[in-house]
């Protein structure tokens, strides 16, 4: 008889910035898998939102409204989601935000504001959450979300290659040491999604989807439905051998010169 080796049925999931876009696609995808949900924003009404659909699949979905660049909050939510389900066993760390300044231009508050969620959000997160998984002793997995853009430099996005850049180190550090209670870490690198934050100016989105469309050997910009495919395995036992790693998910578009 056939068997649905990504099955996640009786496991649960934290993901972060789950509201909209590439959060939302990870949640979706956990959720057709069958995983139960704990999902984090800002937004309480968004989270909510988001939830109700969610749970459209079955499992259970509790919310949090959590700002990733506050450490006390996220210390807090990791607590409310072990409060309300019991334990944690996988964790995408995906929220972000982006914005564009010339470097030249660079002033703290931009360079701060930034990294405050992207690399600092991830790594309280990611901590908090392995706290959990160490002392519960029965592993589990790690993921990041970083950018299939730190392969190459984006002009006036520097502080945000930064951050994703630094996410590969911190994963290969995570899984060097925390390798040995089970735990894996791993980083799944987009490419160029339709989202709301790629939208935002949907005049310069469609321009970038139209140029990734040319240079890809997939040739079209992805959707948030194509990382489903990375995120369950990774979540799944199927990935118990696999760790320290960057998955690359962009039609191609880095692979082609
Ligand atoms: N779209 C792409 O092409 C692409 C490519 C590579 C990587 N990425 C990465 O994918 C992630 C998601 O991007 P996206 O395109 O899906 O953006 P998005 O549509 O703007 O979604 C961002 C999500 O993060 C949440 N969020 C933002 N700041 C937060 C904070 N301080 N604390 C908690 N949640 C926060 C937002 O909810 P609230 O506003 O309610 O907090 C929202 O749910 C980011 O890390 C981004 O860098 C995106």
């Amino acid at each position: 008889m056939a068997q649905n080796l990504f099955d996640l049925t009786g496991k649960v999931a934290l993901v972060t910035g789950a509201s909209s876009g590439l959060g939302f696609g990870f949640a979706e995808g956990l959720a057709r898998a069958g995983s139960d949900l704990v999902i984090w924003g800002r937004r309480a009404d968004a989270n909510e939102r988001a939830a109700e659909r969610l749970r459209a699949f079955g499992g259970k979905v509790h919310t949090q409204s959590v700002d990733v660049s506050d450490e006390a909050a996220i210390v807090a939510g990791v607590a409310d989601a072990l409060a309300a389900m019991g334990k944690i066993d996988a964790v995408v760390a995906n929220a972000g935000i982006a914005s564009q300044k010339p470097f030249i231009e660079m002033d703290a508050a931009t360079y701060h504001g930034l990294i405050d969620v992207n690399q600092h959000g991830v790594v309280f997160t990611l901590r908090e959450v392995a706290r959990h998984m160490v002392e519960r002793g029965e592993g589990g997995s790690l993921i990041l979300c970083g950018s299939g853009s730190i392969f190459q430099g984006v002009p006036t996005m520097t502080h945000y290659g930064a951050a994703k850049g630094a996410l590969n180190s911190l994963a290969k550090g995570i899984a060097a040491e925390l390798g040995p209670h089970g735990i894996r870490c791993n980083v799944i690198a987009p490419g160029f999604i339709i989202t709301e934050m790629t939208m935002a100016d949907p005049e310069v989105g469609r321009m970038i989807a139209d140029a990734v469309a040319q240079k890809a050997p997939i040739p079209r910009a992805g959707q948030p439905d194509d990382l489903w495919g990375a995120v369950v395995y990774l979540a799944s036992d199927l990935s118990r051998y696999h760790t320290g790693d960057t998955l690359i998910v962009d039609g191609g578009k880095i692979a082609k010169n």
